[in-house]
């Protein structure tokens, strides 16, 4: 198992659907390597872009997508958002994430995670997604609600996108978010 090791912190890494999740294999490994704990939960989209075995060989624990995949004495959402996690990253985070975070929808595990967490530990988010969907005052609106309750945005930046135009809406690059958490935690 990949728990934090003395004085390192745990994270839970939380993927959505979108080409970049590949950005938070390289993520993943970077924090293990450094002594973190890391926790992977998935939603079947982000599935679709990259496979749980990367993520269970990286942080030696298995990737969790379902709120109903606990044990009597280990219900996921609540443990992972109220014992375990010291930081919640959402990474790459999907318009449809930010809409049902900012909804307060709990019907999948990051949902409920999120609920569950409240604030007591920090909750951060790097959208990744076309530059219209970006732009869409839905997504703005939605991104002001979460930055109001104190959820850290990180911006993705300008560049050559996976749909293939120019714009904002790349990813946070991992070496970044690497060093954003070494400062953090
Ligand atoms: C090839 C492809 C790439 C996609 N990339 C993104 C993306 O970067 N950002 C995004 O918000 N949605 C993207 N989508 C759409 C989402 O995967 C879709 O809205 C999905 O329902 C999100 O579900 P989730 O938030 O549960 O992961 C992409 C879809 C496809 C088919």
């Amino acid at each position: 198992m990949s728990d934090a090791s003395e004085n390192k912190k745990n994270i839970l890494i939380h993927m959505t659907g979108s080409i970049a999740c590949y950005k938070a294999a390289a993520l993943a490994s970077m924090l293990v390597k450094s002594g973190y704990g890391v926790q992977v939960t998935a939603t079947e989209s982000a599935l679709k872009f990259i496979g749980e075995a990367t993520f269970e060989g990286l942080t030696r624990r298995p990737v969790i997508t379902d709120t109903f995949g606990g044990k009597p004495d280990f219900i996921p959402h609540i443990s992972l958002a109220q014992d375990w996690a010291d930081l919640l990253l959402v990474y790459p985070a999907s318009a449809n994430c930010i809409a049902r975070m900012a909804a307060g929808f709990a019907d999948d595990i990051f949902g409920a995670i999120f609920l569950a967490n409240n604030f007591k530990k920090p909750v951060w988010l790097a959208p990744a997604m076309n530059t219209q969907m970006f732009l869409h005052p839905a997504t703005q609106r939605n991104m002001k609600i979460l930055e109001e309750w104190g959820v850290k945005i990180f911006s993705p930046v300008e560049g050559v996108l996976a749909c293939g135009t120019v714009g904002t809406g790349r990813l946070a690059e991992p070496e970044d978010m690497f060093f954003r958490i070494k400062e953090e935690l």
